[in-house]
């Protein structure tokens, strides 16, 4: 029986201090949570979106990451197969066992636009091999196709996204323990070679299949779990491979991790987020099931509260949110994380002007006390901790002509030399983040 210690966990990894991450010998899975991509900026600049095709993404603010796959029968996580030593073989056997009968991407679609994603992201293939569409480039017929449900996943997946307004998000992992070139890959080089021509023939069947797609996130190009994402770009080449998919999806947001740069960086992890505003667009990614990424019974799920910290943690330093759930074998997304989200987007129904389509600043963030969006004529002050009674801030670049709150009742603000002073009635306050709207005056033309 797996140590429930070792399964992963994304948050628990990240959170861990740099002194505890020597002392301790970590996990593969603990590692590639904490690996970062250092990418070569000068490889393939040329593939960047330009700012007006990434604007979207940056106005979206959040979206719902799924994590689903045959791991979901074991229900111990999506690394289940490397964390529990499980031969390809064995674990090919799971496909014979999966038939999701509430497999209902509608209901996903919708529950995502309740909680206010604006977009939404699944796993179509994880690091163990299994595709959950038709897949003739899979290696061994390893997909939705050949297994008990004998149907393509993902094409219902993209269509009832699509059909709820939200923008759509394929993730793929060139990751697949099945190949031991993964391990070797120069001393295997012929089954490398079969193992590289499967990710450019599965990722161009995603690219090429199913309409427009707008994300494409990219997870594992490293190698033999060591490194980083770019330090495997001689065996992958992140540049031709992103060719490709920009090819057939010319608009398409790429993350990081295929070893080129990508349009926006990733935090992963349930750690807190610190510092200031941060140049490039970003995305934190955390699991809200604070057990894995996959399925497992539900221990310990993330609090509205605490996700709601982190996305006003993140947009005020020019970040998203993608808050992952993890479906079980059915199909059905636990009770836990369903309410969790359901109040993510009750909190957005209320604090949204303060959310979508901002940009972060005036003011740099504050580490646990607040930071800034703005809009328009408006700025808003996200403060997540009450330093005294009231918080004073520096003056402004336009000038302030109201103050209202979006999370109570009551805000008083007085405007002087040295800036602006803001007071809130603890009964006014919200419980996660207090958020106050500065009406500008126009700006000076
Ligand atoms: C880590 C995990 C992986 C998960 C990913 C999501 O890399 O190892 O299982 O899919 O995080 O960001």
């Amino acid at each position: 029986m797996l140590d429930r210690r070792h399964l992963l966990i994304g948050a628990a990894a990240a959170a861990l201090a740099p002194s505890a991450l020597n002392a301790q010998v970590l996990t593969d899975e603990q590692r590639s949570a904490l690996k970062a991509s250092s990418s070569d900026p000068t490889l393939a600049p040329d593939l960047l979106l330009p700012e007006r095709d990434l604007a979207w993404w940056r106005d979206a603010k959040f979206g719902v990451f799924v994590h689903w796959g045959l791991y979901a029968i074991p229900a111990r996580g999506e690394w289940y197969m490397n964390n529990e030593k499980v031969s390809p073989e064995a674990y090919a056997k799971l496909a014979a066992e999966f038939n999701p009968h509430h497999y209902d991407p509608v209901s996903w679609a919708k529950l995502a636009k309740t909680a206010g994603a604006r977009y939404m992201v699944l796993t179509a293939r994880h690091h163990d091999g299994f595709a959950l569409w038709n897949s003739p480039a899979s290696y061994g017929h390893f997909d939705a196709m050949h297994s008990a449900a004998h149907r393509d996943l993902v094409a219902p997946f993209v269509s009832a996204v699509r059909g709820q307004g939200l923008r759509v998000g394929l993730y793929y992992s060139p990751l697949d323990w099945r190949f031991p070139a993964y391990f070797h890959p120069k001393e295997l080089p012929e089954n490398a070679a079969l193992f590289k021509r499967q990710t450019y023939a599965q990722v161009e069947e995603l690219m090429r299949r199913y309409g427009r797609i707008d994300i494409l996130w990219w997870d594992g190009g490293w190698l033999a779990h060591r490194g980083t994402d770019a330090d495997a770009a001689w065996f992958w080449e992140p540049d031709k491979l992103n060719s490709m998919v920009r090819r057939y999806q010319p608009k398409i947001v790429i993350n990081p991790r295929s070893g080129w740069q990508g349009d926006n960086d990733v935090e992963e992890g349930g750690a807190p987020i610190k510092g200031p505003i941060r140049a490039r667009p970003w995305e934190k990614t955390f699991s809200i099931n604070n057990g894995a990424w996959g399925y497992t019974p539900e221990d310990s799920v993330l609090s509205t509260d605490q996700v709601v910290r982190h996305l006003v943690d993140a947009i005020v330093r020019n970040g998203n949110v993608l808050a992952n759930v993890g479906p079980d074998r059915e199909g059905v997304i636990p009770p836990k994380q369903t309410e969790t989200l359901k109040g993510v987007g009750l909190w957005l129904k209320r604090h949204g002007r303060a959310v979508y389509g901002t940009r972060p600043g005036p003011l740099q963030p504050v580490d646990g006390v607040y930071g800034m969006t703005t809009a328009g004529d408006s700025a808003f002050v996200h403060i997540v901790g009450w330093p005294a009674d009231a918080l004073s801030l520096p003056p402004l670049p336009r000038t302030v002509v109201s103050a209202r709150n979006l999370s109570g009742e009551v805000v008083n603000w007085t405007a002087d030399a040295k800036g602006h002073t803001l007071s809130v009635p603890p009964s006014s306050r919200g419980s996660a983040v207090t958020v106050i709207e500065l009406r500008l005056a126009p700006a000076a033309t």
